[in-house]
């Protein structure tokens, strides 16, 4: 019996996918479901969409002759990475109308310059090999996070990603110099420069970084290289509170600041859940403690006494009674061990059961308010929930995250997220914070950003995205409400 054709495409117009595939090949066009169906639900299973076709261009040119074709024929494109959007940024709607736009096949590194400490990686380029290619350089490319083994370059800029080394390095933003993008209608921008003053107009580059995608796609970037380091120490602490957990991180500030690397606060809740749900995870303190905070030390010089550092700062904390107990790291595996209790919070929260993510920033002083009172709120709203409060202490950015009650159903404490969200941002903007710290608008709750941003400001926002994609067709109602 001859295979009956499935009616893949209804929403692509006559034509455009034969189109397509002329233009990118067969490798370029998928449409076969088994292979579509990783790429229409993110990493949680939170968000799902439908989508007609995914294209995986090969190069720049590729891809801005397909883009040509979609915004005559008017149809929307969803421009995927990693696929690790904390926010469904990368997920297309439902609608089934939407087609997917893959960077992956745009994966090579171009250039480095030890010279003018410079990469020029694509946009499918795995923040981890741009690491490793950089290190192979004998530089350092320090944007670092935990899904780095599969999040990518055009992924970390579009959604301008923060992670653990932001308190030394900044954002993804402040990493690059230049950007290659391709706009809606098929134009692209060479801005490749590799210039650290560029003062040449409009700083174009910078509305692409943290537009998740609704501007225009990036191809290609040229990041910033550092020296790398020579001299590092590790630490996990146990503290008191989390007043004493932000004092301790002005103790190192005001030390040496160019030392701080990371600076990472955990609530012992959460540390609970790494120790019981991830294998071979250990806590190298005597006991328990209520809050935790990983301090990372780092400097490119080979004499940098950071032990002594760490150690003097910490004896001072101890007998100020800030800090209870600390483990220093002795070996590169300790080191491993260490990064690796704070990296798998997110995976162990994920295996307890469902929770709700809050990213958000206040000024880094208020961050201890901003943790106690979302704690109280949090336990009021839902009796039984357990907030799971942890992450960037040092740029006053914390997952205030929650997980369900144990045993409750999944789908009923999901059903709350936006009482959650309303709840913990009741209390960030009285803080004088921002919902989304460094994970992006995406799908979040629709109207979020003009429930914030209001006035000039939304109205400046609208003008830019209908200035630059006139018929709406990039990552449509992301970030923006539709
Ligand atoms: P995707 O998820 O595929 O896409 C993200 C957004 O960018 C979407 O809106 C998409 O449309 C758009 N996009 C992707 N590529 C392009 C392109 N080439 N041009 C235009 N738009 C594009 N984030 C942090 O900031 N800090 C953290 O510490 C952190 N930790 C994480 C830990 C884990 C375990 C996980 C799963 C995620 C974490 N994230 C973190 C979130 C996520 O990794 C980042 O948002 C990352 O930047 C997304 O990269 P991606 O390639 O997966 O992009
Ligand atoms: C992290 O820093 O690990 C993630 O950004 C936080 C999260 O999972 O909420
Ligand atoms: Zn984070």
């Amino acid at each position: 019996m001859p295979d009956t054709p499935m009616p893949l495409l209804p929403a692509l117009p006559a034509g455009l996918l034969d189109a397509l595939h002329g233009l990118l090949g067969p490798r370029g066009v998928v449409t076969d479901p088994l292979d579509l169906e990783p790429h229409l639900s993110d990493w949680r299973g939170l968000y799902r969409g439908a989508s007609p076709a995914l294209l995986r261009p090969a190069s720049t040119a590729e891809l801005a002759a397909a883009m040509r074709l979609l915004f005559e024929a008017g149809v929307p494109v969803v421009p995927q990475g990693g696929n690790t959007s904390m926010v469904g940024g990368a997920m297309p709607d439902e609608s089934g109308r939407q087609v997917i736009l893959s960077l992956s096949r745009l994966n090579r590194i171009r250039d480095i310059d030890p010279m003018d400490m410079t990469m020029v990686a694509e946009a499918g380029v795995v923040l981890k090999a741009a690491q490793d290619a950089a290190a192979a350089a004998g530089t350092l490319f320090p944007l670092s996070l935990g899904a780095e083994g599969t999040a990518t370059i055009g992924g970390v800029l579009s959604t301008n990603a923060g992670g653990n080394t932001t308190v030394r390095y900044g954002n993804a933003r402040d990493l690059m110099l230049g950007l290659e993008v391709v706009l809606p209608d098929g134009g692209v921008i060479n801005g490749l420069r590799r210039l650290r003053k560029d003062n040449t107009g409009y700083a174009l580059r910078h509305l692409m970084v943290g537009a998740e995608g609704t501007l225009g796609i990036v191809t290609a970037a040229v990041l910033r290289l550092f020296p790398r380091p020579r001299a590092e120490a590790i630490a996990l602490c146990a503290v008191e509170s989390e007043d004493a957990a932000l004092s301790l991180f002005r103790r190192f500030r005001d030390r040496d600041e160019t030392a701080v690397r990371a600076f990472e606060y955990m609530a012992g809740q959460g540390m609970d859940l790494v120790l019981r749900h991830v294998e071979g995870a250990t806590l190298p303190l005597s006991e328990r403690a209520e809050h935790y905070v990983l301090v990372d030390l780092a400097s490119s010089r080979p004499d940098a006494d950071l032990r002594g550092l760490m150690e003097a700062v910490l004896e001072e904390a101890l007998e100020a009674g800030e800090v209870t107990d600390a483990a220093l790291a002795e070996s590169e595996a300790q080191r491993a061990a260490i990064w690796r209790l704070r990296e798998e919070h997110p995976e162990a929260q994920k295996r307890e059961g469902a929770s709700v993510k809050n990213d958000v920033s206040v000024p880094v002083s208020k961050v201890p308010e901003l943790i106690q009172r979302s704690n109280a709120a949090l336990k009021e709203l839902i009796p039984g929930s357990r907030p799971v409060p942890f992450g960037h202490m040092g740029d006053g950015n914390i997952h205030m995250n929650l997980e369900q009650p144990e045993g409750m159903d999944p789908g009923a404490f999901l059903a709350l997220s936006h009482d959650i969200m309303d709840c913990v941002n009741a209390i960030v903007r009285d803080l004088d914070g921002s919902f989304s710290a460094e994970h992006g608008v995406g799908r979040l709750k629709p109207d979020m950003l003009a429930d914030w941003r209001g006035g000039a400001e939304l109205e400046a926002m609208r003008r830019i995205k209908a200035a630059l994609d006139p018929k709406g067709l990039l990552n449509p109602g992301k970030v923006l409400p539709a």
